[in-house]
């Protein structure tokens, strides 16, 4: 039997192997003071909606070409916040908050100048955005301690929920794990048209894990990804959210640095409409009973509370959670009555067209044992190579294919720049909740995915990688150079 370190070494890293795995019942047994921990904070602390920054100001010198644009100042730094009740936890966060968000137009800029405060270097990227590559976070443009840089995202994409994250070299999983993250919402007016639940009862929900001493240290250990058994919804642990009796919006983005969530609504799965996925609406709504979400993934729903009486608790659960852990994520409290004047289009906005393919690449995602790297194509990432050049205005059709089924290692490929359509997996078309565009798309052992994608706007040097953190952090990430 394997031994939580070999899992590790073997960098399986997720609920599914939980799921009728022996290896992974065993380790059941352990964690067991987190887990205490975890299960003492259930339904105690009242979800915090994100409130919206504020921009610093709405003009100024000429950045990037631009001079109206929304300007920001986002600086990293380490806070002691309460995270369990009655203890304090240290964490590290963009302007002492968890989860600030971002609320952006399409067609207005953003400027944000990032000041970082901590005492490790910091690589800001906005996870899903098509932004020129000297904006994009590259690992070679890291933000030393003590120093400022100044990003600005264009926002001529569509509407989509995107998230900020580091992508230092070294530090980017502890950095995520220790709570620097934002969420960055774009709309446009395509989307502004559609009845869909908007305001109060749009509400962003970043989920993630940690592990959790009594005292409120947050503790960290890569190889120990398991045993992370505190859920957090925006910062809060398994936290109740007093909702009206009508629809909402959730934009949910998991922000773990390994786990995956497959989330269902009460115990009997009740329906919820998948509307969105990372790269913005769906062509149209998908009834589901369940929802899987994978490191740095987003996903929207609409949930109808209408059909709950007033007084009802709903509890969304995960269904691959480990052993031993509570299924709890948070819960939803029906306390009062509302009008309703939202609905979910039939339509909700039909996938780009991305042309031909010309090119076709392959991905292999696998483990190499003898040296505990995580590998594409047979190699470590190194940043001084560049692994592939895409020709800007030409349309690919890449193949990633996960051969790790020795130790069922499921890998994602997230791409910087640009989004792509599921073309199929393993030869069949993709279904409704996978029509839409999308950045990250995770596969699972023995499985291959295809996808399109289209190089448009921006030359230059962005990344590929696998989003499950401890594979990324050993090597399973590549280089493209978008040329002209
Ligand atoms: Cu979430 Cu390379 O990014
Ligand atoms: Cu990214
Ligand atoms: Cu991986």
């Amino acid at each position: 039997m394997l031994t939580r370190r070999q899992i590790f070494k073997t960098g399986a890293a997720t609920g599914l192997l939980a799921v009728g795995s022996g290896a992974a019942i065993a380790l059941g047994t352990t964690g067991a003071a987190s887990k205490a921990v975890a299960a003492e904070q259930m339904f105690r602390v009242p979800l915090r909606v994100p409130r919206a920054l504020r921009p610093l100001r709405t003009k100024g010198r000429s950045i990037a070409g631009f001079t109206d644009y929304d300007f920001y100042r986002l600086a990293t730094r380490e806070v002691e916040t309460t995270i369990l009740p009655g203890t304090t936890t240290r964490m590290r966060t963009f302007n002492g908050d968890l989860t600030p968000v971002i609320r952006a137009t399409r067609g207005r800029p953003v400027v944000i100048q990032q000041v970082n405060e901590l005492n490790v270097p910091f690589s800001m990227h906005l996870h899903g955005g098509h932004v020129p590559a000297r904006f994009d976070g590259h690992p070679n443009d890291e933000n030393l301690p003590e120093s400022s840089r100044v990003f600005v995202y264009p926002n001529t994409q569509q509407a989509s929920t995107m998230w900020i994250h580091d992508h230092s070299h070294q530090a980017h999983a502890e950095n995520i794990y220790r709570g620097v993250a934002a969420g960055y919402v774009l709309t446009d007016e395509f989307e502004e048209r559609l009845p869909l639940p908007k305001g109060q009862y749009d509400v962003p929900l970043y989920l993630r894990d940690g592990k959790f001493a009594a005292d409120g240290t947050l503790v960290y250990d890569m190889e120990d990804f398991m045993d992370r058994p505190t859920v957090l919804v925006n910062g809060a642990p398994r936290p109740f959210f007093e909702v009206a009796a009508r629809k909402y919006r959730f934009r949910l983005t998991n922000t773990s640095n390994e786990r995956a969530f497959l989330l269902q609504l009460g115990e009997e799965g009740h329906e919820m409409t998948h509307i969105a996925s990372d790269g913005g609406l769906l062509p149209a709504p998908v009834a589901t009973k369940t929802m899987e979400i994978w490191p740095a993934e987003r996903q929207e729903v609409v949930i109808d509370f209408s059909r709950f009486p007033v007084g009802s608790k709903v509890v969304l659960r995960n269904l691959i959670g480990y052993p031993g852990e509570p299924a709890e994520v948070m819960r939803f409290d029906v306390v009062r009555a509302a009008d309703d004047p939202s609905s979910v289009p039939d339509v909700l906005r039909p996938a780009p067209d991305l042309g031909t393919a010309t090119v076709e690449r392959k991905f292999v995602m696998s483990f190499d044992p003898a040296t505990g790297h995580h590998l594409i194509n047979n190699k470590q990432f190194d940043v001084n190579r560049v692994d592939l050049k895409p020709k800007l205005g030409d349309t690919e059709i890449w193949t990633i294919e996960n051969t790790d089924t020795k130790f069922g290692i499921p890998h994602s490929l997230h791409t910087h720049l640009e989004h792509f359509l599921v073309v199929d997996r393993d030869g069949k078309a993709p279904g409704p909740s996978e029509a839409g565009l999308k950045d990250t798309i995770t596969v699972m052992p023995g499985k291959k995915a295809r996808v399109k994608i289209k190089f448009t706007d921006y030359t230059g040097k962005f990344m590929y990688h696998c989003h499950l953190m401890g594979h990324l952090t050993m090597g399973m990430m590549g280089q493209m150079e978008v040329v002209d």
